[in-house]
């Protein structure tokens, strides 16, 4: 989704924001553009083009222009508004080319703003709804550009974060945020304004995180916010957030899935006691041991996590769950109980929909609980108490590693609430004990890449792909399916085993591959009655299966084994050859496999 990058301070040269605007890259993006202040010519210097940041920094250098100034503003745009043309590309500006902003979000009154605007003489040129805010800027300007930006916001419905400059007042960087996330990336002698952490790692990793209606004036030496903001500390390296010699973003995260569930459950399972201790759950805790029901909010990937989660908090910790996804939860009426609590997960923590949930669970009045990777992100900041995910930086918009994150802490999360509850001691030792020895198995099964990029040879030419599973393993059948279409392009279905017989079975034939995920469990026979469904219509079929299982092998095309652990656990064991799946059948066919076609990381918009 859209990215943002500003500057002011010490350094003077638009590549350096340039080479930050490049660590928003997996957002996923289709024009750039960037505007600076020369003191020199006392003029606002922009470049915006449609394309990759190359092609900006391209036209920058093609054009001449005195690549010195400061402050400076830069922008990676995802179309909502209008085509994908140089000119809606961000900056945006005014009639005279005074105010240049760059926006995340969208305005929902832009068109009666525009008209009205048009009226009283201001000429538009993009179909841009970010546009509106130049001219309403333009509009207030008495000499105080926070002031015009403070009377401008006001007008403005809808959600923004936003970055302005103005050769008016070009001592200043003024930045401002409504359900849209906005940073400052505290430097010396230097400020970087950024849309997500990444932007500023190379630089800084103190940060200030801007709240809701929050405004901030950024001189070359200070700032002025509202209120006093604590500094937070960003976790990530610079080295996480870069590829390590892998060809992709995607693969170095899959090969990371290990340590990922490590990081998530480091220093917080105590063996002996059967216990798991989250921090972050501290001051709610008497609160959560009177919950009798849970929902789970998410989107995409992580909603397949939270479905994982439902399972087990059900069966291990006794405790009703529900999962809603967060684009449905917000519209439809949901009729909730006091005792209720609310569990949002979130990769990022700024998922526009997932944020429109856990807004109205706040209104409800409802207990909030956040699992989320992103440090200081909205969700972090806006649910009651969390569990933060430690999976480190994710780039590739597929998520991965993040995914394997969320399903460990939900298995911690699952001890926790049992152990207050029904959860014998030897029970919660059992599951303490497998997700330890857990990072283990999974690079056990990373083991068997090669095998599995020869299998994405041997079915790169299908077009269409079931993919099923039982009881645990029946969402990782839906996250098996997005994971292929999303950056494939082919055709994939996911489905819970048991559902084939009431339909989708009339599409299988011979051109039709199932991938079965079988492991030895309380439901192996069910799905093995299903993968029988399916070959005795001629589908292919490529089983996840238990090593040690050599039956299957009579029944299956293809065989790709995972070690025994708990069936709760088995979904972290048999995502992982999923992911590769996904991975090389994108990798063979030659698509960019970190940025997908019309995909963004973090879709921070309705
Ligand atoms: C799929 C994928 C998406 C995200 C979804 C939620 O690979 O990445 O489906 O899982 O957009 O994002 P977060 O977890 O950031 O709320």
């Amino acid at each position: 989704m859209c990215g943002i990058v500003g500057y002011i301070g010490k350094n003077k040269d638009i590549r350096i924001g340039l080479e930050a605007l490049r660590r928003l890259e997996y957002r996923g993006y289709d024009s750039a553009g960037a505007a600076w202040y020369n003191s020199e010519k006392k003029e606002i210097f922009f470049v915006k083009k449609v394309g990759r940041i190359d092609n900006l920094e391209k036209a920058i250098l093609e054009s001449k222009l005195d690549l010195i100034g400061n402050p400076f503003i830069l922008h990676t745009r995802w179309a909502t508004h209008g085509g994908v043309t140089d000119i809606n590309a961000h900056p945006h500006f005014d009639c005279r080319k005074d105010f240049f902003v760059v926006h995340n979000g969208i305005i929902e009154n832009w068109a009666e703003l525009k008209e009205k605007l048009m009226k009283e003489g201001h000429k538009f040129i993009s179909e841009c709804d970010t546009e509106v805010i130049t001219h309403l800027i333009e509009k207030y300007f008495q000499g105080n550009l926070e002031e015009a930006v403070r009377k401008t916001l006001k007008e403005i419905q809808g959600t923004y974060g936003i970055a302005v400059i103005s050769k008016k007042d070009p001592q200043k960087l003024v930045v401002a945020r409504l359900s849209s996330p906005l940073l400052l990336g505290m430097g010396r002698e230097e400020t970087f304004v950024a849309s997500d952490p990444a932007a500023v790692i190379a630089h800084t990793r103190q940060v200030i995180n801007l709240d809701d209606n929050e405004i901030a004036v950024i001189n070359p030496n200070n700032f002025l916010i509202l209120k006093e903001k604590p500094l937070v500390q960003i976790e990530w390296t610079l080295e996480e957030a870069e590829k390590k010699g892998y060809p992709h973003f995607m693969l170095k995260e899959i090969m990371e899935e290990p340590e990922a569930i490590k990081n998530a459950i480091r220093g917080r399972l105590m063996a002996e006691e059967g216990l798991v201790k989250l921090g972050g759950l501290d001051s709610v805790s008497e609160k959560l041991r009177k919950i009798n029901h849970l929902i789970l909010v998410a989107c995409g990937t992580a909603s397949f996590a939270a479905r994982a989660g439902e399972y087990m908090l059900e069966e291990y910790a006794g405790i009703s769950a529900e999962v809603d996804i967060g684009s449905e939860f917000r519209y439809r009426k949901p009729v909730i109980d006091k005792d209720t609590a609310a569990i949002f997960v979130s990769q990022s923590g700024e998922t526009a929909d997932t944020l429109a949930a856990l807004r109205e669970m706040r209104e409800k009045g409802i207990l909030t609980i956040g699992i989320t990777n992103v440090v200081g992100s909205t969700q972090a900041r806006e649910t009651d108490a969390g569990v933060y995910t430690r999976s480190g930086p994710e780039i590739a918009v597929a998520s991965t590693k993040a995914f394997l994150g969320q399903l460990a802490t939900l298995t911690m999360l699952t001890v926790y609430l049992g152990r207050q509850r029904e959860m014998a001691l030897v029970m919660g030792k059992r599951i303490v004990s497998e997700l330890t020895k857990l990072p283990e198995l999974a690079k056990d099964v990373l083991k068997s890449a090669s095998a599995i990029e020869k299998l994405a040879k041997k079915y790169k030419d299908y077009k269409n792909f079931w993919f099923i599973g039982r009881k645990y393993n029946a969402p990782i059948a839906l996250e098996g399916a997005l994971k292929l279409k999303e950056i494939s392009y082919l055709h994939a279905e996911g489905v819970a085993g048991g559902e084939l017989k009431h339909g989708p079975l009339a599409l299988i034939d011979e051109n039709f591959p199932t991938i079965a995920i079988c492991p030895s469990d309380s439901v192996y026979g069910k799905i093995v009655s299903n993968i029988e469904e399916i070959k005795a219509r001629g589908g292919p079929v490529i089983a996840i299966a238990t090593r040690g299982n050599e039956d299957i092998r009579k029944i299956v095309d293809d065989v790709i084994y995972i070690p025994k652990t708990l069936e709760m656990i088995t979904p972290m064991l048999s995502v992982i050859p999923l992911h590769l799946f996904a991975y090389y059948m994108a990798a063979l066919l030659g698509h960019d496999v970190d940025h997908p076609k019309n995909l963004a990381k973090s879709v921070t918009v309705e």
